[in-house]
């Protein structure tokens, strides 16, 4: 054999083996568990447009609730076609004086773009705890990096809203808040390890829902 020909053979090898390893898509099979490496794939035969189509962002969330505002979520458990893809989107509506409060997204980054209304959103570094915050109004874009702790509040008179995009599938969702009153953590330990008063944190406990 030539060495053009063995050239040729094993490009060809090498081709036909990348291709076979090639997948298109791998929609959420949403009735499995997610991983660490995502939902795994619904079966090929069975995938239609609509796993690739989400309408669930075009009506405004119900923000009549104690941070008069809401997100709603384009996640892979809501919209199974982005499995696997790294990426994710969110619609966040706030009533005036709104809020979502201090949160991080452990698994994304995020950017926001304002559609509506006026929204002062910040985020604080974890290393100097420097602080980055901001007005936002209608067509202003904004980038929250991974894993920090952020806010957006609504400091405009009318109603708010802005969509959001993640790095991630399933970016996940913390609020600092719920995580200190939302649950049984006793309030003396919510205490000594805040320092807060401990009448201020009965208080957010009764108002979050939490208990202890
Ligand atoms: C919004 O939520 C409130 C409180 O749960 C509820 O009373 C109200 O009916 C909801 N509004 C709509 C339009 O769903």
């Amino acid at each position: 054999m030539k060495m053009i020909h063995i050239i040729f053979l094993v490009v060809s090898i090498l081709f036909s083996t990348s291709n076979a390893l090639t997948q298109d898509f791998c929609v959420a099979d949403v009735k499995a568990s997610d991983t660490p490496a995502g939902f795994p794939c619904k079966n090929a035969a069975d995938v239609t447009v609509d796993d690739f189509v989400f309408d669930g962002l075009k009506m405004s969330g119900n923000t009549t609730n104690i941070i008069s505002a809401a997100v709603t979520p384009a996640f892979v458990a809501q919209f199974p076609g982005l499995n696997g893809l790294g990426l994710s989107m969110a619609r966040l509506d706030l009533a005036p004086k709104g809020v979502i409060p201090f949160h991080t997204h452990p698994a994304a980054s995020e950017i926001l773009v304002v559609l509506r209304g006026a929204i002062t959103a910040g985020f604080v570094s974890s290393s100097a705890n420097t602080v980055y915050v901001k007005t936002l109004r209608k067509g202003d874009i904004m980038v929250f990096p991974q894993g920090l702790l952020h806010f957006q509040l609504n400091t405009g008179k009318t109603h708010a809203n802005a969509f959001v995009s993640f790095n991630s599938p399933n970016p996940g969702l913390q609020i600092l808040d719920f995580a200190l009153f939302a649950n049984n953590l006793p309030s003396s330990l919510v205490g000594a390890t805040t320092f807060l008063d401990l009448a201020q944190i009965k208080k957010l406990k009764s108002v979050l829902g939490g208990s202890g």
